[in-house]
């Protein structure tokens, strides 16, 4: 049986944790692709080329705490702007997405281009301002410097370099479900989530 679950949306709009928990309630696999985009951009700050760095990734070593800071997103939306860099890691994503069982993939271009055969396709969105809420307080509860105001800036920033691009820019597949998280506590977005995919195995 292969089944997979195509979630994408904006930064901070819940995905992730919604992917967690349908991976952990189905018993599927997981696979965070920011933190792909994440890690070649750590290589690009540390002055590696980021194609080169998206060549030799080890998906299997995404675990460095270094990945969530706000510099590196900031790096992974400009990176994942490089065609060649989305190109490197694609075959990882299909090949993780395709392997027997079933799995779960969150980011910005799973239902469209990485998974557009997913059976079951979910797009998460939540305004710009409930998103930079959720992200300032995880940064606060991080013991990261962070304010309000300038969290909004950067959430900003990305949605409109995801968006703006033109390889792979984030946008929902015409087959995706929306889910708009901006109300909705996590439980609410998850068991909505659970409906969808349930609907679909
Ligand atoms: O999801 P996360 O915030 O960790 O992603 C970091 C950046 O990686 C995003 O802002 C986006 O530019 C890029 N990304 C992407 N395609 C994906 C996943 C992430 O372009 N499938």
């Amino acid at each position: 049986m292969i089944f997979t679950v195509a979630i994408d949306g904006p930064a901070a709009s819940g995905k992730g944790t919604i992917a967690k928990a349908l991976a952990r309630e189905l018993g599927f696999r997981h696979l965070d692709t920011g933190s792909l985009y994440r890690a070649v951009a750590l290589r690009s700050l540390e002055g590696e080329d980021p194609v080169a760095a998206a060549r030799s990734l080890d998906p299997e070593r995404l675990g460095d705490p270094r990945l969530r800071e706000p510099r590196v997103a900031q790096e992974a939306s400009r990176i994942a702007a490089i065609p060649e860099v989305r190109a490197a890691l694609l075959d990882f994503q299909k090949g993780f997405a395709r392997r027997d069982g079933g799995a779960v993939l969150d980011g910005r271009d799973i239902g469209t281009v990485v998974c557009p055969e997913a059976e079951a396709k979910l797009f998460v969105t939540a305004t710009a301002e409930a998103r930079a809420g959720r992200r300032h307080a995880e940064q606060v509860a991080a013991g990261l410097d962070s304010t309000l105001e300038g969290t909004l800036a950067e959430v900003r920033a990305r949605d409109a370099r995801d968006a703006g691009r033109d390889v792979a820019p984030l946008r929902p597949a015409e087959d995706a479900v929306l889910i708009d998280t901006s109300g909705l506590s996590i439980e609410q977005a998850v068991s909505a989530a659970l409906a969808v995919v349930r609907s679909r195995i």
